[in-house]
Parts: C-alpha cells; sequence; structure tokens
C-alpha cells in the first residue's frame, strides 16, 4: 500500500522497545519539554498499558500497534474536546477499515469489527490557565495478535480477520496519515463535518440495544446521537437521556 507523506503527524518517531505506558512516557515528555507536534512515542511491549477508566491495556510483545500521539490543539476549546475523541476515533476507523468490514466507532471512542473491539483510544490532555495545552492521543491497535487471553473481553485484531499478517511500520504510517486529515479538519474548526461522520460511524446507533445505567441498573433503549459535549443520547421509555462515559455501559 503506498502511503501518504504527512506534514508533521509522525515524522519525530520516538521508539521505545518497551515502556509501562507510552501515554505515560508522552506525559512526561510534555511536563519537561514541548516536543514538536505529531510526536509520536511507540513501542513492541507495555508493562502498563493503560486503558480507560484506569484498565489494563494488554498486548502480545511485538505483535500490535502500541503508540501516542502529541498534538497541540490552539483552536480547540475546553468546551469542544470531546472532538479530540471525534477526530482520532474517525481516523482509526478509516485506517481499520482498509482491512476489514463493518468497522465501527462505539462511543466514545472503541473501535468496533462486528460486536469486537480492535482498537482502543486514550486521549489525555494537559491545560494551561483553562485552555488545552497539549493532547496524548494513545492508541492501542490489535494487528497480529493470534489469540487472546481469555479475560480480554471480546478482543479481536486485524489478523484474525484476515488471516494475514501485517507490517507495523506501514500501519504506523498509514495511521499518521489519517490521524492528520482528521486533525486538520478540526483545527479548521470544521465541526459539524467531523460530527455527522461520526454519528454515521456509530456502533448500535438507532437499533434497540440493551445497557447498563448507574453501574446495576439494565435498561433497554436507542442510541439517537450525541449532544453538543459528546454524552450518548439514549430514547428509552419514550424519553432521551444524555449520559456521560462512567454512567451507561453497553451490553454487548
Ligand atoms: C481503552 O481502554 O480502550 C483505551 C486503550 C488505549 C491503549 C493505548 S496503547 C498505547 C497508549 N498507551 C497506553 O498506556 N494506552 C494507550
Amino acid at each position: 500500500m503506498i502511503t501518504p507523506e504527512t506534514l508533521f503527524t509522525g515524522k519525530n518517531k520516538i521508539y521505545l522497545q518497551q515502556v509501562p505506558s507510552t501515554n505515560a512516557y508522552a506525559l512526561e515528555l510534555i511536563a519537561k519539554t514541548t516536543p514538536s507536534e505529531g510526536t509520536c512515542v511507540f513501542t513492541d511491549y507495555q508493562s502498563a498499558g493503560r486503558g480507560q477508566i484506569g484498565r489494563f491495556w494488554h498486548s502480545e510483545p511485538g505483535m500490535n500497534v502500541l503508540i501516542s500521539y502529541i498534538f497541540y490543539p490552539k483552536t480547540l476549546l475546553l468546551r469542544d474536546q470531546f472532538y479530540l475523541n471525534v477526530f482520532s476515533a474517525l481516523a482509526v476507523r478509516d485506517l481499520v477499515a482498509l482491512y476489514c468490514d463493518d468497522v465501527k466507532i462505539k462511543w466514545p471512542n472503541d473501535i468496533y469489527v462486528g460486536n469486537k473491539k480492535i482498537a482502543g483510544i486514550l486521549v489525555q490532555n494537559t491545560l494551561r490557565s483553562n485552555h488545552l495545552r497539549a493532547s496524548v492521543i494513545g492508541i492501542g491497535l490489535n494487528v497480529n495478535e493470534k489469540s487472546f487471553p481469555e479475560d480480554i473481553p471480546n478482543p479481536v485484531s486485524i489478523s484474525q480477520q484476515t488471516s494475514m499478517t501485517y507490517d507495523l511500520k506501514e500501519i504506523i504510517s498509514l495511521l499518521s496519515s489519517k490521524l492528520e486529515y482528521y486533525y486538520l479538519k478540526m483545527n479548521a474548526g470544521q465541526y459539524q463535518l467531523l460530527r455527522s461522520q461520526y454519528l454515521n460511524a456509530m456502533y448500535r446507533k438507532l437499533v434497540p440495544a440493551n445497557f447498563t445505567v448507574g453501574g446495576d441498573k439494565a435498561i433497554s433503549g436507542i442510541i439517537q446521537g450525541i449532544d453538543e459535549q459528546g454524552r450518548l443520547q439514549v430514547l428509552s421509555d419514550n424519553i432521551v437521556t444524555a449520559y456521560d462515559f462512567r454512567e451507561i455501559a453497553y451490553v454487548i
């Protein structure tokens, strides 16, 4: 596959054979210096890979993409920070769609193939006074792993879908190019375009589905979309309620 050149995303590369977490490493880096925009930190193995809500991110050594990008989204207001999820999820979705069918974004930023998770994204921001100084976009994408430990919920890799093995460097170049495409759209203020593409790519949108809310209450509902702050809007019992990330979970 021919990889388009990027302007800045992924140009400055920091490769570490092993590290606790590329996100933690990138956050330490921006606390001490100002690496160039689009700098990426990638590794073969994380001993303490971070997932959402304090979870651990599993990845067999050398098999998958484990990478964190540093961006300085100067035009993005704090109240619009959900667009960091939007632009990065669209980029990873497009990348995976080069190899797999039925690729969707499970709100807020998991990438699913069918009913299985192929990639996760962890966005961690640093603030200066009350605006965004830098954003670390950490991406774990399952590429060549052939089988996963039993305790990982519904994982899948590109290789499991296609029975092929991939060059991780090539996948990283493609990822950098997809990220830059959507990042530039976000920086240009094209929020409505990004929003409509995100809504089109949403997993289980407008189909009846089951959820748990507030930790244990089971509900049936239909995802309508997201509100201005990126909360998930679910229609249940004729009422649309907007939920934050910690308030609702899908039953897969
Ligand atoms: C999720 O829970 O779905 C988010 C997972 C994000 C994992 C990636 S792997 C590279 C980067 N470094 C980390 O420690 N986490 C992210």
